[in-house]
């Protein structure tokens, strides 16, 4: 009786002694696609190796719409996960209600005002303190292309301008295949609208509607001009398009069986998933009219408020982690992102994420460098989520005229 009342004593202190280092996190994501999964993997595995358990918490549906109305049933119940995909103005609104943790000792530990570009460092900041860790930069403006479709319809060049676009678009037709490869839910119409609106107005006129989200811009000319484009590119897709996920839209694309997809760059990590190389078996361009631009979207994690201290060093872990050289490298090469870490070596990347380094560099640097509406970076949530509402029921409709469509736009810009 006493040996056994001693071996669970002893077994006990093991216990405590090992959850003094090690501690479960449970991570909140959307990250469920091929290219998606193999990258967060990767952080699955770093933190095992610190010995942590990783309790995975995916929640299906890109974009992350789906993400976020669970997160908010499960912090409402009082049950928050260790962790979550946060990004952009939602993440103040989480830090609002109090309920993220403090990330400054990590960040201070390791340096992350000197390892950030500033624009990134100021979203992952709550009056002054870290509370969220960038993993990425995605370039949303993107149009991928597959070149032996391109070839068969007498495609000569990807089209950098909406005109020669819909002349490449015709013969693609005209050839027996899908144009755009699309997928129609709300987030990835409202991607290619971003994308049109960018083309059609430029970074200045695209920063006024869509981030200063001022009501003159927004019932322009050129925002008629862009509603007219958009629709246009409707006229493109497939019938089979509602509902599609975007990773199928994808795969359209390195099947041969469609031209075209406007996506941001996680599109290349299904296409790296499917071993598809660059500039032979697929073309990135950025969208037609868009070149000097990059909308940019950056990922990140918050941590919730827990009080268990095995649980809070996970945290810290995963945080430092994130920011690391090896997570930020790896990630990337799966994600189809570039790393968010300044100075790291892209020796490993290929051409499409040097092509995106390069632009966040110079747009950065010409004032064009925007933060994307459709990817929460832009605007709170509830002005975003109404927009996306707007531009998705336009989309859909053709019987809502493009007056209309602008005045519902701007009408829901005004949402608060
Ligand atoms: C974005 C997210 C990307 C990618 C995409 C599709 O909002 O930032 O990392 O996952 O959704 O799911």
């Amino acid at each position: 009786m006493l040996k056994l009342s001693k071996l669970a004593t002893a077994v006990a202190l093991l216990v405590a002694g090992t959850a003094a280092v090690a501690g479960e996190v449970e991570v909140l994501h959307w990250w469920t696609s091929g290219g998606e999964a193999k990258s967060v993997a990767e952080l699955k595995k770093i933190m095992q190796e610190k010995g942590h358990s990783w309790k995975d918490f995916a929640v299906a549906g890109g974009g992350g719409d789906n993400a976020m109305t669970v997160l908010k049933s499960r912090v409402v119940s009082g049950n928050a996960p260790a962790a979550a995909q946060i990004k952009g103005p939602a993440l103040q609104e989480w830090a609002a209600e109090g309920v993220l943790a403090n990330l400054d000792p990590v960040a201070k530990a390791d340096n992350w005002d000197a390892l950030l570009p500033t624009v990134v460092a100021d979203i992952m900041k709550y009056k002054g303190n870290y509370i969220a860790a960038p993993v990425n930069v995605h370039r949303v403006n993107w149009m991928w292309a597959n070149p032996a479709v391109l070839k068969k319809a007498g495609v000569a060049n990807a089209p950098k301008t909406w005109p020669e676009f819909f002349a490449a678009a015709d013969k693609v037709k005209k050839a027996g295949f899908v144009a755009v490869a699309h997928g129609g839910q709300n987030w990835q119409d409202f991607t290619t609208f971003e994308s049109v609106v960018l083309g059609i107005g430029g970074a200045k006129f695209y920063h006024d509607a869509l981030v200063k989200l001022d009501q003159k811009a927004l019932t322009s000319a050129t925002m008629t001009k862009s509603l007219e484009t958009f629709r246009k590119v409707h006229g493109y897709v497939d019938a089979a398009s509602p509902g599609r996920d975007w990773n199928l839209a994808t795969a359209m694309v390195i099947q041969e069986k469609a031209a075209f997809q406007f996506m941001g760059d996680w599109a290349k990590g299904e296409f790296t998933t499917a071993g598809k190389v660059p500039g032979k078996d697929y073309i990135c361009a950025a969208a037609p009219g868009t070149d000097s631009a990059y909308t940019f979207n950056v990922d990140s994690f918050a941590m919730f408020k827990l009080k268990d201290a095995a649980a809070q060093k996970a945290q810290a872990d995963l945080a430092s982690s994130i920011m690391g050289v090896p997570f930020q490298e790896i990630f990337n090469l799966n994600k189809g992102s570039i790393p968010v870490r300044l100075n790291m070596d892209m020796g490993k990347f290929d051409d499409c994420a040097k092509l995106s380094a390069k632009a966040f560099v110079a747009s950065a640097k010409a004032g064009s460098l925007e933060p994307s509406i459709a990817h929460g970076m832009a605007v709170p949530p509830a002005a975003a989520g109404a927009i996306q509402d707007a531009v998705s029921q336009f989309w859909n409709d053709d019987k809502i005229s493009v007056a209309d469509g602008v005045k519902n736009i701007a009408k829901a810009a005004k949402t608060q």
